[in-house]
Protein backbone atom coordinates (compact mmCIF):
# COMPACT_ATOMS: atom_id res chain seq x y z
CA UNK A 1 0.00 0.00 0.00
CA UNK A 2 1.69 3.22 -0.69
CA UNK A 3 1.02 6.10 2.09
CA UNK A 4 -0.99 8.11 -0.94
CA UNK A 5 -3.31 5.15 -0.88
CA UNK A 6 -2.74 4.69 -4.63
CA UNK A 7 -2.02 1.33 -4.63
CA UNK A 8 -1.17 -0.77 -7.88
CA UNK A 9 -4.57 -2.24 -7.70
CA UNK A 10 -6.58 1.16 -7.73
CA UNK A 11 -4.45 3.40 -9.62
CA UNK A 12 -6.53 3.01 -12.52
CA UNK A 13 -9.26 4.37 -10.66
CA UNK A 14 -8.05 7.63 -10.58
CA UNK A 15 -9.89 9.98 -12.70
CA UNK A 16 -6.45 12.84 -13.54
CA UNK A 17 -2.59 11.81 -14.11
CA UNK A 18 -0.64 14.49 -11.36
CA UNK A 19 -1.77 13.15 -8.27
CA UNK A 20 -0.78 9.29 -9.57
CA UNK A 21 2.48 10.72 -10.91
CA UNK A 22 3.27 12.45 -8.03
CA UNK A 23 2.76 9.34 -5.94
CA UNK A 24 4.26 6.74 -8.13
CA UNK A 25 7.66 9.50 -8.14
CA UNK A 26 6.93 9.42 -4.58
CA UNK A 27 7.13 5.97 -3.75
CA UNK A 28 9.69 5.41 -6.48
CA UNK A 29 11.68 8.21 -4.28
CA UNK A 30 11.79 5.46 -1.33
CA UNK A 31 12.51 2.43 -3.56
CA UNK A 32 14.56 2.85 -5.85
CA UNK A 33 18.53 2.68 -5.31
CA UNK A 34 19.41 5.97 -7.03
CA UNK A 35 17.92 8.45 -9.10
CA UNK A 36 14.18 8.08 -8.59
CA UNK A 37 14.05 11.26 -10.93
CA UNK A 38 16.00 9.75 -13.93
CA UNK A 39 14.14 9.77 -17.07
CA UNK A 40 14.55 8.47 -20.58
CA UNK A 41 14.17 12.03 -22.82
CA UNK A 42 13.34 10.66 -26.44
CA UNK A 43 14.11 13.09 -29.12
CA UNK A 44 13.65 13.30 -33.26
CA UNK A 45 16.78 14.94 -35.23
CA UNK A 46 16.36 17.18 -38.56
CA UNK A 47 16.43 13.83 -40.26
CA UNK A 48 13.48 12.05 -38.72
CA UNK A 49 16.03 9.93 -36.70
CA UNK A 50 15.06 8.89 -32.96
CA UNK A 51 17.46 9.46 -30.10
CA UNK A 52 17.44 9.00 -26.65
CA UNK A 53 19.30 9.58 -22.95
CA UNK A 54 19.04 9.70 -19.32
CA UNK A 55 18.34 13.26 -17.60
CA UNK A 56 16.87 13.82 -14.61
CA UNK A 57 13.19 15.46 -13.84
CA UNK A 58 13.62 18.52 -11.90
CA UNK A 59 9.77 19.38 -11.22
CA UNK A 60 6.06 18.65 -12.85
CA UNK A 61 2.99 20.34 -12.43
CA UNK A 62 0.09 20.79 -14.69
CA UNK A 63 1.86 22.42 -17.06
CA UNK A 64 4.82 19.96 -17.59
CA UNK A 65 7.82 17.60 -16.79
CA UNK A 66 10.90 20.44 -16.92
CA UNK A 67 14.58 19.32 -16.99
CA UNK A 68 17.35 21.23 -17.36
CA UNK A 69 20.72 20.56 -20.01
CA UNK A 70 23.01 22.14 -22.48
CA UNK A 71 20.75 23.72 -25.50
CA UNK A 72 23.82 23.49 -27.90
CA UNK A 73 23.70 19.42 -27.19
CA UNK A 74 22.65 17.22 -28.99
CA UNK A 75 18.75 17.02 -27.29
CA UNK A 76 19.13 20.73 -26.92
CA UNK A 77 19.19 21.02 -31.14
CA UNK A 78 17.05 18.49 -31.76
CA UNK A 79 14.42 19.76 -29.31
CA UNK A 80 14.84 23.00 -30.82
CA UNK A 81 14.42 21.55 -34.05
CA UNK A 82 10.78 21.27 -33.67
CA UNK A 83 9.88 21.63 -29.90
CA UNK A 84 8.43 17.86 -29.52
CA UNK A 85 9.81 15.15 -26.73
CA UNK A 86 9.32 12.09 -25.13
CA UNK A 87 10.00 10.76 -21.15
CA UNK A 88 10.06 7.11 -20.17
CA UNK A 89 10.61 6.45 -16.03
CA UNK A 90 11.07 2.99 -15.33
CA UNK A 91 11.06 2.04 -11.49
CA UNK A 92 12.11 -1.40 -11.18
CA UNK A 93 11.83 -1.63 -7.93
CA UNK A 94 8.38 -1.01 -8.61
CA UNK A 95 7.52 -2.45 -11.46
CA UNK A 96 6.00 0.64 -12.81
CA UNK A 97 6.15 2.20 -16.39
CA UNK A 98 4.75 6.15 -17.05
CA UNK A 99 5.61 7.50 -20.53
CA UNK A 100 4.98 11.43 -21.20
CA UNK A 101 4.80 13.20 -24.56
CA UNK A 102 4.50 16.33 -26.27
CA UNK A 103 5.34 19.55 -27.03
CA UNK A 104 7.71 21.37 -25.45
CA UNK A 105 8.25 24.67 -24.10
CA UNK A 106 11.68 26.63 -22.93
CA UNK A 107 11.07 27.46 -19.21
CA UNK A 108 11.27 31.08 -18.34
CA UNK A 109 14.38 33.10 -17.33
CA UNK A 110 13.23 33.26 -13.90
CA UNK A 111 12.93 29.48 -13.72
CA UNK A 112 16.06 28.17 -14.71
CA UNK A 113 18.23 30.96 -12.80
CA UNK A 114 16.06 29.83 -9.81
CA UNK A 115 17.05 26.21 -10.84
CA UNK A 116 20.50 27.05 -11.53
CA UNK A 117 21.10 28.88 -8.52
CA UNK A 118 20.07 25.60 -6.67
CA UNK A 119 22.90 23.70 -8.06
CA UNK A 120 26.23 23.14 -6.44
CA UNK A 121 28.86 25.64 -7.45
CA UNK A 122 30.83 22.64 -9.35
CA UNK A 123 28.15 21.92 -11.04
CA UNK A 124 27.63 25.67 -12.14
CA UNK A 125 31.22 25.87 -13.27
CA UNK A 126 30.35 22.17 -15.36
CA UNK A 127 27.54 24.04 -17.15
CA UNK A 128 30.14 26.68 -18.09
CA UNK A 129 33.41 24.02 -18.91
CA UNK A 130 31.25 21.41 -21.01
CA UNK A 131 30.48 21.78 -24.51
CA UNK A 132 28.26 19.28 -24.19
CA UNK A 133 27.77 16.59 -26.93
CA UNK A 134 30.64 18.02 -29.27
CA UNK A 135 34.17 16.26 -29.25
CA UNK A 136 36.35 16.92 -26.42
CA UNK A 137 40.07 16.33 -27.65
CA UNK A 138 41.27 14.78 -23.94
CA UNK A 139 39.99 14.40 -20.32
CA UNK A 140 42.69 17.26 -19.72
CA UNK A 141 41.00 19.89 -21.64
CA UNK A 142 37.97 19.62 -20.41
CA UNK A 143 39.98 19.80 -16.89
CA UNK A 144 41.65 22.58 -18.12
CA UNK A 145 38.26 24.60 -18.85
CA UNK A 146 36.93 23.86 -15.27
CA UNK A 147 40.53 25.12 -13.72
CA UNK A 148 39.55 28.50 -16.31
CA UNK A 149 36.43 29.27 -14.83
CA UNK A 150 36.85 28.39 -11.45
CA UNK A 151 39.34 30.97 -12.22
CA UNK A 152 37.06 33.22 -13.42
CA UNK A 153 34.47 32.86 -10.79
CA UNK A 154 36.58 32.40 -7.81
CA UNK A 155 33.72 33.38 -5.44
CA UNK A 156 30.08 34.71 -5.34
CA UNK A 157 27.97 34.63 -8.28
CA UNK A 158 27.97 32.56 -10.81
CA UNK A 159 25.98 33.56 -14.06
CA UNK A 160 23.68 30.81 -15.84
CA UNK A 161 25.29 29.80 -19.36
CA UNK A 162 22.61 31.55 -21.79
CA UNK A 163 22.67 28.34 -23.78
CA UNK A 164 21.57 26.50 -20.31
CA UNK A 165 18.44 26.11 -19.10
CA UNK A 166 15.39 23.73 -18.72
CA UNK A 167 12.73 22.29 -21.18
CA UNK A 168 9.52 21.58 -20.09
CA UNK A 169 7.25 18.74 -22.00
CA UNK A 170 3.56 19.73 -21.73
CA UNK A 171 2.07 16.55 -21.73
CA UNK A 172 -0.90 15.12 -24.77
CA UNK A 173 -0.73 12.14 -23.41
CA UNK A 174 1.23 10.38 -19.91
CA UNK A 175 0.46 6.49 -19.70
CA UNK A 176 0.84 4.29 -16.73
CA UNK A 177 1.63 0.80 -16.64
CA UNK A 178 1.90 -1.54 -13.92
CA UNK A 179 3.21 -4.77 -14.07
CA UNK A 180 0.26 -7.92 -13.41
CA UNK A 181 0.50 -11.78 -13.58
CA UNK A 182 1.10 -13.53 -16.82
CA UNK A 183 2.19 -9.68 -18.78
CA UNK A 184 -1.53 -8.97 -18.27
CA UNK A 185 -0.12 -5.84 -16.98
CA UNK A 186 -2.35 -2.49 -16.21
CA UNK A 187 -1.62 0.22 -18.42
CA UNK A 188 -3.85 3.53 -18.40
CA UNK A 189 -3.39 6.46 -21.14
CA UNK A 190 -4.30 9.73 -20.13
CA UNK A 191 -4.96 12.17 -22.93
CA UNK A 192 -6.16 15.64 -22.75
CA UNK A 193 -9.25 16.66 -24.63
CA UNK A 194 -10.12 19.84 -26.26
CA UNK A 195 -11.89 21.51 -22.84
CA UNK A 196 -8.44 21.13 -20.93
CA UNK A 197 -9.56 18.03 -18.99
CA UNK A 198 -8.27 14.29 -19.12
CA UNK A 199 -9.73 11.62 -21.28
CA UNK A 200 -9.13 8.07 -20.08
CA UNK A 201 -8.46 4.93 -21.68
CA UNK A 202 -7.44 1.39 -20.91
CA UNK A 203 -5.01 0.09 -23.00
CA UNK A 204 -4.54 -4.13 -23.88
CA UNK A 205 -1.36 -4.69 -22.37
C1 LIG B 1 20.84 9.11 -14.59
C2 LIG B 1 21.31 10.16 -15.56
C3 LIG B 1 20.83 11.45 -15.45
C4 LIG B 1 21.24 12.44 -16.34
N1 LIG B 1 20.69 13.69 -16.24
C5 LIG B 1 21.00 14.62 -17.16
C6 LIG B 1 20.33 15.90 -17.14
O1 LIG B 1 19.45 16.17 -16.30
N2 LIG B 1 20.68 16.81 -18.09
C7 LIG B 1 21.63 16.53 -19.04
O2 LIG B 1 21.91 17.41 -19.86
N3 LIG B 1 22.25 15.34 -19.09
C8 LIG B 1 21.96 14.38 -18.18
N4 LIG B 1 22.56 13.14 -18.23
C9 LIG B 1 23.52 12.87 -19.32
C10 LIG B 1 22.74 12.52 -20.59
O3 LIG B 1 22.23 11.21 -20.51
C11 LIG B 1 23.58 12.66 -21.86
O4 LIG B 1 24.75 11.87 -21.78
C12 LIG B 1 24.00 14.10 -22.14
O5 LIG B 1 22.98 15.02 -21.73
C13 LIG B 1 24.28 14.31 -23.62
O6 LIG B 1 23.16 13.90 -24.36
P1 LIG B 1 22.94 14.40 -25.87
O7 LIG B 1 24.26 14.28 -26.55
O8 LIG B 1 21.89 13.48 -26.43
O9 LIG B 1 22.43 15.83 -25.78
C14 LIG B 1 22.18 12.13 -17.35
C15 LIG B 1 22.68 10.82 -17.46
C16 LIG B 1 22.25 9.86 -16.58
C17 LIG B 1 22.77 8.46 -16.73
Amino acid sequence: MSETGLTSGDFTEVAEPFRLFAAWLEDATKSEINDANGVALATVDAEGMPDVRMVLLKGFDESGFVFYTNFESAKGREILGNMKAAMCFHWKSLRRQVRVRGPVEIVTEAEADAYYATRPRGSRIGAWASKQSRPLESRFALEKAVAEYTARYPIGEIPRPKYWSGFRIVPQTIEFWHDRPFRLHDRIVFSRNTQGGWDKTRLYP
